[in-house]
């Protein structure tokens, strides 16, 4: 039986020593920029997972393939930037559940480019994207095809970069042209009535196909 001290020995004990487990590894340990990369990605798989990240994350020139996702799970802090560039058809989810801090040099926090049914997104714990891009981008997501970024995730990559995030932003769902001067001060309001403007369109025209091939059957 344990009386009432111990126990908090014990809480403060695991408590801490689950924050003291941090690792720290290389951006590019956990990136694949070929297909040739993606039987590491799996060795790293069964490492102990990342904490924080030193170093650009890059996903890039990926067609038809799972990723072993769960590298990113523990990830909490960035020093570099996600980098998702060229890939068709990651059928896994890139998801970053315990991603809190992204520090970003040259590049936007999140780059997505060129994808087609990539999906990346972040956890509910993301309070901070910085990026010293020279035109200010902290997030750039254009020319993907399929790539959903519901208003949650918009929602908290926004207030992540506030009060100095600029979207740039099209992929299909979303034109929000964030260009300097003239742009600067209404992106963020442009870029949330962009996005729920598209996303009332996009769930349109995903949920009315299926409903019309069923009507057809019937
Ligand atoms: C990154 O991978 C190399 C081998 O490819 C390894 O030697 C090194 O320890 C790894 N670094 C980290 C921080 O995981
Ligand atoms: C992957 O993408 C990079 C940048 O776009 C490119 O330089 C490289 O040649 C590509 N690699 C392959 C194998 O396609
Ligand atoms: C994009 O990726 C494909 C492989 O999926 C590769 O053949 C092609 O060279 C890449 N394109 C660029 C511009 O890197
Ligand atoms: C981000 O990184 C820079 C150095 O690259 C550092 O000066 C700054 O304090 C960092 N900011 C945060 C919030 O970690």
């Amino acid at each position: 039986m344990l009386s009432g001290v111990p126990k908090l020995v014990v809480f403060l004990f695991s408590c801490c020593h689950v924050a003291l487990a941090a690792r720290v590894c290389i951006g590019q340990n956990i990136s694949a920029t070929d297909m040739s990369d993606v039987p590491y990605l799996f060795e790293m798989a069964k490492e102990p997972p990342c904490t924080h990240v030193i170093g650009d994350i890059f996903i890039m020139n990926l067609t038809d393939i799972e990723l072993p996702v769960e590298i990113y799970r523990s990830v909490r802090k960035i020093y570099g930037s996600i980098i998702v560039i060229n890939n068709t058809n990651i059928h896994t989810p890139i998801h970053f559940p315990s991603l809190r801090v992204i520090n970003a040099t040259v590049l936007p926090a999140i780059t997505a480019f060129k994808n087609r049914n990539v999906m990346v997104s972040v956890g509910p714990r993301f309070k901070k994207a910085i990026s010293e891009q020279k035109h200010g981008i902290t997030f750039a997501v254009v020319h993907n095809l399929n790539f959903v970024i519901d208003t949650d995730q918009y929602n908290l990559w926004w207030l992540a970069g506030y009060p100095n995030g600029r979207f740039l932003l099209d992929s299909g769902l979303m034109a929000s042209v964030c260009d300097e001067n003239l742009f600067k001060p209404i992106a963020g309001i442009l870029g949330w009535l962009f996005v729920a403007l598209a996303l009332g369109f996009s769930t349109v025209a995903f949920y009315d196909r299926p409903t019309m091939k069923k009507q057809k059957q019937e």
